[in-house]
């Protein structure tokens, strides 16, 4: 198959996730931080070793900072339902993913305040909209790096000043830009950063990063075992063991270090060209197909490898199917459970056809891709 739907999960991994991940189960996935038999001190380390290379990509100074979770979605609940209480009002955009949208929604029952700021039609943001829509309650700004819907690109430089005059917490979801995009927490002044491990870092899936800056203290989600403070009836204070209850996914995140070390040593720059250099091409040739119309900035410069698109008229599932069926073509169709985001775009209706290139994509990958939208518009059009 040709995998066009990256930014749902990336596809294949480095060879290096897969080795590490099968010499993990085999040899030795004991429970990390249990015991203290050479099984479960490699299985630490292993473990250990993922959150220094975090730190590395993200230049984020303490390893311990690093609360592995489960998902993207997982790391934002943890950082809005951990950060914010009744009376509390938290800004966001409308270009959000349900995963930021959803638990701000939830917490408008306990008296959580949000402010949705609205984006123009391509999903930019005036960061002034920002600045006007803090009040004297505001303790949050939350906001994607780049749109799933879009690829829009956020300005979370300029937003994460803002945040830091008015000092407001600042949480970004880089579900869409980490491993392609460069992130630095202390240059962009971001206090929470919720990451994926299976999209752009290229682990498996089933985990998921948030780092949380030192100094801010969550609430934990879940209590449980921690294999630290046994002798506690409660839960222990020491991070990261306060938001990591129970047996981690110890070959997830040793799988996720090998992606992340692939990452660092192929280098953000060459992984970003990539990608772009695809976008580029591929919407160059979608601009002189006259039945598409193309959703977003439509320019590489200004958005992730993520490329909506609808065929004039017709069902954007149905052109999901033809192309998996007809020309072995995996992309996303529909709505990307982001329905603002659509609604902002004007997509909410039709949904779109989403294209999402990866790493490992090449440009002939882009050129069938291509070649089937094409065939698909002739053979729809004489069928009119
Ligand atoms: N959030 C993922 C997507 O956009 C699953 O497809």
């Amino acid at each position: 198959m040709i995998y066009l739907d990256n930014a749902a999960t990336s596809f294949p991994k480095p060879e290096n996730v897969y080795r590490v991940m099968d010499d993990c189960m085999r040899n030795y996935c004991a429970n990390p931080g249990r015991a203290g038999h050479k099984m479960a001190l490699d299985a630490g380390r292993g473990i250990h070793k993922t959150r220094e290379l975090i730190c590395k990509l993200f230049n984020i100074d303490n390893p311990m900072q690093i609360v592995f979770t489960s998902n993207a979605t997982d790391s934002l609940n943890l950082a809005i339902k951990g950060s914010l209480k009744p009376g509390d009002h938290v800004i966001t955009t409308s270009m959000e993913h349900n995963s930021m949208i959803r638990p701000i929604k939830e917490l408008e029952k306990i008296g959580v305040r949000n402010t949705i700021v609205m984006c123009d039609q391509q999903g930019k943001l005036d960061v002034n909209k920002i600045r006007k829509a803090i009040r004297r309650n505001t303790k949050m700004i939350a906001m994607t790096h780049a749109s799933n819907v879009t690829g829009t690109i956020m300005p979370i430089e300029e937003v994460g000043k803002i945040a830091k005059e008015r000092r407001l917490i600042f949480l970004v979801d880089a579900a869409q830009s980490a491993g392609v995009y460069k992130i630095d927490v202390e240059q962009m002044g971001i206090d929470l950063l919720a990451v994926p491990g299976h999209k752009g870092l290229m682990g498996p899936q089933g985990t998921g990063i948030l780092y949380i800056a030192e100094g801010l203290k969550l609430r934990q989600l879940k209590e449980g075992g921690t294999g630290s403070k046994s002798e506690l009836l409660t839960q222990p204070d020491i991070i990261p063991d306060r938001y990591e209850s129970g047996t981690p996914n110890t070959p997830g995140i040793i799988g996720l270090g090998a992606g992340i070390e692939f990452v660092l040593n192929e280098g953000i720059e060459k992984i970003q060209k990539h990608e772009k250099e695809l976008t580029a091409y591929m919407l160059e040739e979608l601009k002189k197909i006259d039945e598409i119309k193309i959703y977003g900035p439509q320019n590489e410069e200004e958005q992730a490898s993520v490329i909506s698109i609808n065929i004039i008229g017709e069902d954007s599932s149905e052109i999901s199917y033809i192309l998996d069926k007809e020309f072995d073509i995996g992309v996303r169709s529909g709505l990307h459970c982001a329905p603002l985001a659509h609604q902002t775009g004007g997509t909410l209706e039709p949904g779109t056809v989403r294209f999402s290139l990866g790493y490992f994509n090449t440009k002939e990958d882009v050129e069938k891709a291509i070649q089937a939208l094409k065939k698909i518009c002739k053979e729809m059009v004489s069928d009119k």
